[in-house]
């Protein structure tokens, strides 16, 4: 990818080239990102953002890398990243919110600060930003369930404060494009720590017992189809179990991959294929992808 430091001279942050992206994707998989940025202030990812669409650079967000697909070869992108963006404001029982903050650690204080709303999502290894642009949730509810508001440097590069009512999220997708999200503000309810941390621990136990969360993964890899479970569907195939190269299909639940340590994202897509391939011949339903693939140019 043809780019010059020049183009950036006005952009506070860091810029580097062929950054690994391996060790930032949940899966551990993926080659460089050919520029990797950290702005400082969000009017600095405006700024770079906007560079990149007068040169035509393409660009692409990363957050906690916990629901993401990463080429081998890596991508001819711009890649941004703001882990250091994990400010939380207290403003009565709404808590404005960076997007790089991580989303454990939001819960956590959120219960420490006495305020519930949080729950239904513990056990989600996400960043504030990914959580909002996959809109992460459970059975028991989903991030926008809490969101008052937000903001986003839209397609153009240009910052824009967005209220609730004016976004569609739906089922596992926030809606909102190609935005780049900054912050983002939250409404709970005053609760005390105990009842709080009573509903986590419950969920997080049930959620224990039925996924792998110790082990290498991006969480569940096909979307639920209307009324059933991908893992149920997965299972009942006969797919347990079934590796290709150092990744496997889990045993403990059907519709999460497994990195075994040396896997590549070409076996994942291999694996993703004859998954697919076993459950249309077995019970007649095409999965659709939950995680999200980014693709090399
Ligand atoms: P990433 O994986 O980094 O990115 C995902 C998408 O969000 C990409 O398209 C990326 O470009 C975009 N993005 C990231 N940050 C921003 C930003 N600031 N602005 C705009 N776009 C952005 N998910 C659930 O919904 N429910 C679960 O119960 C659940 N359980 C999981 C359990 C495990 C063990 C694991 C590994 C994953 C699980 N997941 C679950 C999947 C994953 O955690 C969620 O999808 C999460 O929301 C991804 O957030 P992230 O910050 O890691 O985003
Ligand atoms: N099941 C099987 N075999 C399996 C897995 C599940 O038969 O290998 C059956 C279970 O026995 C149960 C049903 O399928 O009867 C549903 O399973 P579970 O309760 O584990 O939930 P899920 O539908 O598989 C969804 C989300 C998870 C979320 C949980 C809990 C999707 C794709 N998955 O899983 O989200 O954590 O509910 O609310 O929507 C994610 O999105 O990455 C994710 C992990």
């Amino acid at each position: 990818m043809e780019w010059s430091q020049k183009w950036f001279e006005d952009y506070k942050g860091t810029i580097r080239a062929g950054v690994s992206l391996k060790a930032l994707s949940h899966f551990r998989i993926g080659g460089p990102a050919a520029l990797f940025l950290e702005p400082w202030a969000e009017e600095d990812a405006a700024l770079a953002i906007r560079v990149c669409l007068e040169h035509s650079l393409p660009f692409k967000v990363l957050g906690a890398g916990s629901n993401l697909l990463i080429p081998d070869d890596g991508v001819e992108a711009a890649v941004f990243h703001f882990p250091h963006w994990n400010r939380v404001v207290r403003d009565g029982d709404q808590l404005i919110v960076q997007a790089g903050k991580s989303l454990p650690s939001l819960i956590r204080m959120a219960k420490e600060c006495g305020l519930s709303g949080f729950e239904t999502l513990c056990g989600i290894p996400a960043h504030v930003g990914g959580a909002i642009a996959m809109n992460a949730g459970t059975k028991e509810g989903e991030i926008f369930d809490r969101l008052v508001s937000l903001r986003v440097i839209d397609e153009h590069g240009e910052l824009r404060e967005l209220m609730r009512s004016e976004l569609q999220p739906r089922y596992r997708d926030g809606g909102l494009g190609d935005g780049l999200i900054t912050s983002v503000t939250f409404q709970l309810e005053p609760c005390a720590e105990d009842e709080i941390f009573e509903r986590m621990r419950s969920l997080l136990k049930k959620r224990t017992q039925t996924q792998p969360v110790t082990e290498c993964s991006v969480g569940c890899i096909f979307k639920n189809p209307e009324g059933d479970s991908a893992g149920r569907l997965i299972q009942a195939a006969g797919m347990k179990g079934e590796r290709i190269g150092d990744i496997e299909v889990s045993t403990k639940h059907a519709n999460f991959f497994l990195n075994l340590g040396a896997g590549s994202h070409a076996q994942v897509q291999e694996l993703i294929g004859r998954v697919r391939d076993r459950v249309m011949a077995h019970s007649g339903t095409h999965l659709e992808l939950e995680v999200r693939q980014w693709c090399q140019a």
